[in-house]
């Protein structure tokens, strides 16, 4: 048949066509590809997912995808678990992956495409942070059915095939209220359909466990019917740790730069403050037309303060909207002072540009978070 004739069909009749000619993962292309596929007539290339588990050391395994720079798999490795396979698509990622934890099995590429039949039955944990871009569009259930990928429907047709004893998936909070909470209903219902999991999520701040900084996140958590252990979610800590716990001593490396303007600026923001602390003509020139629009905005020319934890994180040091100036000096944080945010240790590398370390840490999961949530797994393992 040709591809003409072919991009007449609809999209059901080629999925169908997928099925006879046996060819594996076509819900994740687009049409054009799956055409190209049909007109191969073969099923796509799988990467081989690498398998050393004769080698696995006695304890608990897990699988990672979407493990970017490895905050997520640096804290599992904490609280015991040993990894049989670490994925991300970016090569910066995987670079970091690999020089951290060598030992590692570290596959690049998407996650859509690797093999993971060798694993079926033979994991502990299977987990990710899987981006879900949908969350932040219009209309939740086109996304996650959209078949140009939505990651979540695919991080569940990896769930059904590998089954692993308890499955984690962390994700921004604004899943729970997406779509009028219709999104998460049904991503836990369609995890639910296998029948074979307890699922539950929450929400938990990591400043309320060991990590110096306020960053809200969901966790989902399904552990097998068959175990007889509950899951239970870490319990907050009684203190907080602060910035002045974390920001002494702190190794030398890159920083982002502010303009000469905004270093004055800031010359005139105490620590905890914002553009609230400016004189009001310099306010209005700053802020432009958003002086005049609602809500507090105290993300702009924020300046941290030692006696708190940090606000969030995010991927870039050095946002008009998001700043998050050092506490006692007029410039962002360093590479190392994130790091330090985000519970990484000082020996762990970060591959790539300034940019790219500081987006590997600023996605990641805080280390000692996930040093908790993994004891919690275990206890349910044991
Ligand atoms: C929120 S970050 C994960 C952070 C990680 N949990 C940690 O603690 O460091 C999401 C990651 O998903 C990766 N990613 C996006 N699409 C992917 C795909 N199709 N396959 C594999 N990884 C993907 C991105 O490169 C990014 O590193």
């Amino acid at each position: 048949m040709s591809g003409q004739t072919l991009n007449k069909l609809s999209k059901a009749m080629l999925f169908q066509m997928c099925e006879t000619l046996n060819i594996q993962k076509y819900k994740y292309r687009n049409k054009t590809e799956i055409i190209q596929l049909i007109m191969q007539g073969s099923p796509t290339n799988l990467i081989a997912a690498p398998t050393n588990l004769t080698d696995v050391p006695n304890n608990f395994t897990f699988i990672e995808v979407c493990a970017g720079g490895g905050g997520l798999s640096a804290g599992l490795i904490k609280s015991g678990f040993t990894p049989l396979l670490l994925n991300d698509n970016n090569k910066d990622c995987c670079k970091t992956l690999q020089k951290n934890h060598p030992e590692a099995n570290v596959v690049c590429g998407s996650m859509a495409d690797i093999d993971f039949s060798p694993y079926v039955d033979k994991v502990d944990l299977l987990t990710g942070g899987v981006p879900c871009q949908s969350f932040s569009q219009a209309g939740a259930r086109r996304g996650l059915d959209d078949p140009r990928g939505d990651l979540m429907m695919k991080f569940i047709e990896i769930l059904n095939l590998v089954r692993p004893k308890v499955f984690m998936i962390e994700n921004v909070k604004g899943l729970l209220t997406h779509d009028g909470g219709n999104t998460i209903k049904t991503i836990i219902d369609t995890m639910n359909q296998s029948g074979e999991y307890n699922i539950q999520y929450m929400c938990l701040d990591a400043s309320k466990f060991g990590v110096p900084q306020k960053r809200e996140r969901v966790f989902i958590v399904g552990t097998k019917k068959s175990l007889t252990t509950d899951f239970q979610y870490p319990v907050e800590q009684p203190c907080k740790k602060v910035l002045k716990d974390v920001l002494t001593d702190v190794p030398a490396s890159p920083c982002a730069k502010y303009s000469n303007d905004k270093i004055e600026l800031y010359k005139l923001i105490p620590q905890g403050g914002c553009w609230v602390n400016l004189p009001e003509d310099l306010q209005r020139q700053y802020l432009g037309n958003s002086f005049y629009s609602g809500g507090g905005k105290r993300g702009i020319l924020h300046r941290l303060s030692m006696d708190k934890p940090a606000l969030t994180l995010l991927c870039t040091p050095s946002q008009k909207q998001t700043e998050r100036c050092h506490p006692l000096e007029e410039r962002p944080l360093t590479v190392r002072e994130y790091a330090r945010i985000q519970t990484f240790d000082d020996n762990y590398e970060f591959v790539g540009s300034m940019n790219s370390q500081y987006k590997q840490i600023g996605n990641a999961v805080p280390v000692t978070l996930a040093h908790r949530m993994g004891e919690c797994i275990k206890k349910v393992l044991m």
